[in-house]
């Protein structure tokens, strides 16, 4: 397994201003704070957790989208967390991302061309550029006819599609798809997620696919991230998490992932572990574990002492105190 793009102890701090009309001040918002992370070539890293807790912030942070606060990224073992101009403009070429909201993220008044088009116009890399629109379109599933059109001529899902072809146009190794089907009606998610599975192998990808809950990404992910407030709290290949998840915050997350059938429902002993109790703020989050003020088994260390990132077995990361 080779490693494709890794982030070593980076940080995103926003600067916040908080207080009223008088005591005004600027606090450091910590989004993400000293993540470790890598995600290796041709696989699909899912990325989970509660609203806020920084997946997207991360993502974009890995693509250079956003300028990191502290830390290191590294793309095909060259540090790119402070390349600028020209060589930034070239590593990013190879790194694309797919938003949520395929309503929001299309310009309304270009036509389908123009936007599957405008990362070559960016790139100043127009030969053929009707051609390689028509054959990126045929990709995702949408007719050469397509391109005169406009976003709201389109569905949820096909919109969707355009968006994925605006990204894969420029051929990029890595992809972050942010949330790609949360805004879809359930019945299109899996047409996206299978399309996006049939893409990764036609054009040999590696995504890190970020989703609030568990559920979205148990089909396409090779390995699972889980962060909370900022931290990475486990990592683990995809059946292990999901068949003996070691961290308290992945249980809870787990138990919270809808059961559709009742008689699962009852037996399940995972209901107990169900995630309560509102997310603290980034802005001032809990000392030691910051899951420590949600967290069942939570003891007087926990407050204390931050856990450091233990690999229990093979590839199985944990940040608990108490993760055996
Ligand atoms: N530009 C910004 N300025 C200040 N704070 C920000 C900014 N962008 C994000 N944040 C804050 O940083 C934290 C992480 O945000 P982020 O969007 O990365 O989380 P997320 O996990 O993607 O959430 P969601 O599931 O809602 O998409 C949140 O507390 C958010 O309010
Ligand atoms: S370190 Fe303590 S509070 Fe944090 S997850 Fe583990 S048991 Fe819970
Ligand atoms: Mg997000």
């Amino acid at each position: 397994m080779k490693v494709l793009i890794e982030a070593v102890g980076v940080s995103k701090y926003y600067p916040v201003e908080t207080g009223g009309f008088l005591r005004r001040s600027t606090r450091s918002l910590r989004a993400v704070d000293t993540v470790s992370l890598s995600v290796n070539e041709s696989e699909t890293l899912g990325l989970v957790g509660e609203s806020g807790c920084g997946k997207s912030t991360l993502g974009r942070l890995l693509i250079r989208l956003l300028p990191a606060t502290g830390g290191t990224i590294r793309f095909a073992d060259a540090d790119i967390t402070a390349l600028q101009g020209k060589a930034l403009r070239d590593v990013r070429r190879s790194m694309q991302i797919v938003f949520q909201d395929p309503y929001g993220a299309l310009n309304p008044r270009m036509t389908v061309e123009d936007i599957v088009a405008e990362p070559l116009a960016i790139h100043g890399d127009t030969a053929n550029l009707s051609t390689r629109v028509t054959e990126i379109l045929s990709h995702v599933g949408l007719p050469a006819r397509a391109r005169e059109r406009f976003p709201h001529e389109f569905s949820g899902g096909q919109r969707q599609r355009i968006g994925i072809a605006r990204a894969l146009i420029l051929r990029p190794k890595f992809v972050v798809c942010d949330e790609p089907v949360s805004a879809l009606d359930v019945s299109v998610q899996a047409q996206i997620v299978n399309l996006l599975q049939d893409l990764q192998g036609e054009f040999g990808l590696t995504y890190l696919f970020i989703a609030h809950d568990l559920g979205v990404v148990k089909h396409i992910s090779t390995r699972v991230a889980v962060m909370y407030l900022g931290k990475i709290v486990e990592v683990a290949p995809k059946a292990t998490l999901y068949a003996t998840p070691k961290h308290p915050y992945t249980a809870g997350l787990i138990a919270s992932v809808p059961v559709t059938h009742p008689s699962q429902r009852a037996k399940s002993r995972a209901e107990r572990r169900r995630l309560t109790g509102d997310i603290p703020s980034a802005l001032d989050p809990p000392s030691g574990c910051r899951f420590h003020t949600r967290c069942p088994m939570a003891r007087a260390l926990c407050g204390e002492a931050e856990p450091a990132t233990r690999e229990l077995a093979p590839g199985h990361l944990v940040a608990c105190h108490f993760a055996e």
